[in-house]
């Protein structure tokens, strides 16, 4: 049985995740907070993205590294730095200095949100991400593609939408993924034999995707879910979105510190 270890175990996605892997694999769960209690087959090993040493500790002996880790949502630029920035960097260095062949990277639908919505974008278009933590994502993608070239790690990149049990606003209806949904990509970033670097879109097989994924289900990937399910709940429940995101894939993402400077940005239209 594989040893895998998930970093920011602590948080949403790892914990649907745990669920979803138990028996499949021996679960390394690292982070800096505490993960709650244990369930057979799973270790705990507290580590800071920001030590390379404790990230080493903790990868010491494992086939996978699953980096779920750092802040998931826009962030001060140190806040971004120090754990997105250096703390990826950390994690895909210690896996290569601890001889990990394996690195699933949890990348971000924010890499491409300035992408318009009525645009189909496929894992090769040019990033353009709409926050700094959506410039992080882009570098640990890089850093993905560096490790992969140069050492022969074996990376899979998941630009991950939302995950969640359900999707909860109109966006996500286009950009959701399953835990279980998710759970399968992240089997396939562990165990597939031809990876070398990859982008995959982490979206279930929602009708309304703007994404072109068959890089996903060239790997094998068949999803098992499908937003439209809960769109018409979804769509009577919820506000209607701000519009000076909705254009863009990224949604709010897109015009959040944009109140102080109203000016329009070149090559794109004003966003008011
Ligand atoms: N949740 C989503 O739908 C979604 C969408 C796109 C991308 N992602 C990415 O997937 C990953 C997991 O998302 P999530 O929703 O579970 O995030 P989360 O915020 O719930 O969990 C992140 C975990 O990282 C840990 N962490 C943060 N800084 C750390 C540090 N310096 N050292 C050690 N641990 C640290 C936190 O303690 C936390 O438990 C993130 O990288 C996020 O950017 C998530």
């Amino acid at each position: 049985m594989k040893t895998v270890l998930i970093t920011g175990a602590a948080g949403g996605i790892a914990t649907h995740l745990r669920r979803e892997l138990a028996g499949r694999y021996r679960l390394r769960l690292c982070d800096l907070r505490t993960v709650g209690e244990l369930q057979a087959g799973e270790s705990f090993v507290q580590a800071d993205l920001s030590s390379l040493d404790e990230l080493q500790a903790a990868m010491r002996g494992v086939d996978a590294v699953v980096h779920l880790g750092g802040l998931s949502m826009e962030g001060a630029w140190d806040d971004i730095l120090s754990a997105n920035i250096a703390g990826c960097y950390n994690a895909y260095e210690a896996a290569h200095r601890e001889g990990v062949g394996r690195f699933v990277f949890a990348s971000s639908n924010h890499v491409a949100g300035f992408y318009r919505r009525d645009e189909v974008i496929d894992d090769k278009v040019y990033p353009r991400p709409d926050s700094r933590y959506g410039v992080s994502k882009v570098f640990g993608e890089a850093l993905g593609s560096l490790y992969a070239d140069k050492y022969g790690m074996q990376v899979l990149c998941l630009r991950i939408g939302n995950v969640n049990p359900a999707p909860l606003d109109a966006r996500r209806l286009a950009i959701w993924l399953s835990p279980r949904d998710m759970a399968q990509l992240a089997v396939i970033g562990i165990e597939h034999p031809d990876i070398r670097f990859e982008v995959v879109y982490g979206v279930s097989d929602n009708r309304r995707s703007w994404y072109d994924n068959r890089n996903a289900h060239r790997l094998g990937y068949r999803p098992m879910d499908d937003s439209e399910t809960f769109a018409n709940t979804v769509l009577a429940g919820v506000p209607v979105e701000d519009p000076r995101g909705a254009p863009f894939q990224g949604g709010a993402f897109v015009h959040q510190e944009l109140f102080d400077n109203p000016a329009p940005l070149p090559g794109r239209e004003r966003v008011q």
